[in-house]
């Protein structure tokens, strides 16, 4: 136990740190190498978290050739898994030699809850609910009055009554524009607000008896839940136009396409293929949403849910064929951000933006789901023809290498060699031991 530590400064707490490592002198030297050079920033990313001791990184790359909506991206990607980048741009260069992709924004409702306890009647709350929801929004004007400039605020305020399920609990849920910020904190300080709005009004309304006054706010919250703040995005082509590259893969075109096809049905019907589905289409969307500062643990918990909406655990792309025409498309709920948060703070989640063209949280949430769509296409393009293993380990050879300290010529011998075995870590290690013996 130790008490105070996070009153101690970075360089104590890093000595402190340091006494659990077989080598502490080492140990403070990993800590130490990654701070950033520019005090400036350092103290910046000191300020996102608590007990900040040093900065983790992870590569940040580039998916050039993405047409969205008739328009050109090169789009930020923060991924540590080899071959994700490499995937995204080649399904991003394949689908820009075929119109590229398209997409719509299908709303960008928010939602936040006040879960409470109350003892009196259901009909009597129902009835009263107009006179309680004018003071909350009354009383919640001065948070809501510069978003409602900016053309967003409170869209509306229900009462959900869910007494049948636990005794005395309802709901109020309300929905929001937040315009281009994620609007995390905004919509909690009204929640938080309307909480305190309905508390004093059941303590001021004369006609109820001390037991009706008894109201019990357990809490306030928003819901990463947001199926009404999605996008769909598709891409469509002549099963033709994928004569030549059906062809590199030792297919014809219709069997590509039908294999395809086949394995997206499969992840509609069994969840356990579903998840590793979905998680490739996750691949894609959480690089952008991270390169972009914003919440990807918000962005996967809403995904997954929104993928279990019939009731059963399903693939969130879909691919039909239709003739001579392919469409493969994804719809997926993302509430994303432009303004606020870490967009403004994080150095590259800047640039990031910057690069994109400083877009509106409406075109980021159709970028980043093109990238899942891409994303996804190129897992499951792979999956059905060469299997994944082939793309995956060349590219893993390379953090192998990297882990067994080969130098460049080793290296070069290596991709050659490999170029035509199968790639393991012990087969690797084995090729440049024998390597090493012979030079
Ligand atoms: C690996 O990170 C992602 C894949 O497993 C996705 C999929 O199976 O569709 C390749």
């Amino acid at each position: 136990m130790i008490n105070g530590f996070s009153k101690l400064n970075k360089q104590e707490k890093i000595a402190w740190l340091s006494t659990f490592f077989k080598n502490p002198v080492e140990a403070t030297n990993d800590f130490s190498l990654f701070q950033c050079p520019n005090p400036a920033v350092q103290q910046v990313i000191d300020g996102f978290t608590e007990n900040v001791v040093s900065n983790y990184v992870l590569p940040y790359s580039v998916a050039p050739n993405f047409l969205i909506n008739g328009r050109e991206y090169t789009v930020p990607m923060v991924i540590e898994e080899s071959s994700v980048v490499a995937a995204a741009s080649s399904a991003a260069k394949f689908w820009a030699e075929r119109g590229g992709f398209h997409a719509k924004v299908l709303g960008v409702v928010k939602l936040g809850q006040v879960h409470f306890r109350w003892p009196g009647q259901p009909a009597r709350l129902h009835q009263l609910f107009p006179f309680i929801q004018a003071r909350m929004l009354k009383e919640s004007a001065d948070l809501t009055a510069n978003m409602e400039k900016r053309g967003g605020g409170i869209l509306g305020v229900e009462l959900l009554d869910f007494t049948e399920k636990e005794p005395n609990y309802y709901q109020i849920r309300a929905s929001f524009n937040t315009c281009d910020s994620m609007g995390a904190n905004f919509v909690n300080s009204v929640l938080e607000r309307f909480a305190d709005s309905l508390e004093h009004w059941m303590t001021d309304f004369p006609e109820l008896s001390d037991t009706e006054r008894d109201i019990d706010i357990i809490m306030s919250i928003l819901s990463n839940y947001t199926p009404d703040c999605a996008v769909l995005v598709w891409g469509e082509c002549s099963i033709a136009s994928f004569e030549q590259p059906a062809l590199q893969l030792g297919m014809d075109a219709r069997t590509l396409a039908d294999r395809f096809a086949t394995a997206v049905r499969i992840a509609q019907i069994d969840p356990y293929r579903a998840t590793t589905h979905n998680k490739g289409i996750f691949n894609g969307i959480d690089a952008v949403v991270m390169a972009t500062g914003n919440d990807f643990r918000a962005v996967e918990a809403c995904g997954h849910t929104f993928a279990l909406k019939d009731g059963q655990y399903k693939s969130l792309s879909r691919c039909t064929i239709q003739g001579d025409l392919f469409r493969f498309e994804l719809e997926v709920p993302l509430s994303l951000g432009t303004v606020g948060g870490l967009t403004a703070l994080h150095p590259l989640a800047k640039r990031s933006l910057e690069l994109l063209g400083n877009p509106s949280a409406s075109e980021l949430m159709c970028i980043a789901a093109s990238v899942g769509l891409a994303q996804n296409f190129a897992a499951v393009r792979s999956l059905v023809t060469t299997g994944i293993q082939k793309g995956h380990m060349k590219m893993h050879l390379t953090n192998i290498l990297n882990h067994l300290s080969a130098t460049a010529e080793e290296a070069a011998a290596a991709q050659h060699f490999f170029a035509h075995q199968t790639i393991s870590f012990s087969a690797v290690r084995a090729f440049l031991e024998q390597l090493r013996d012979v030079t």
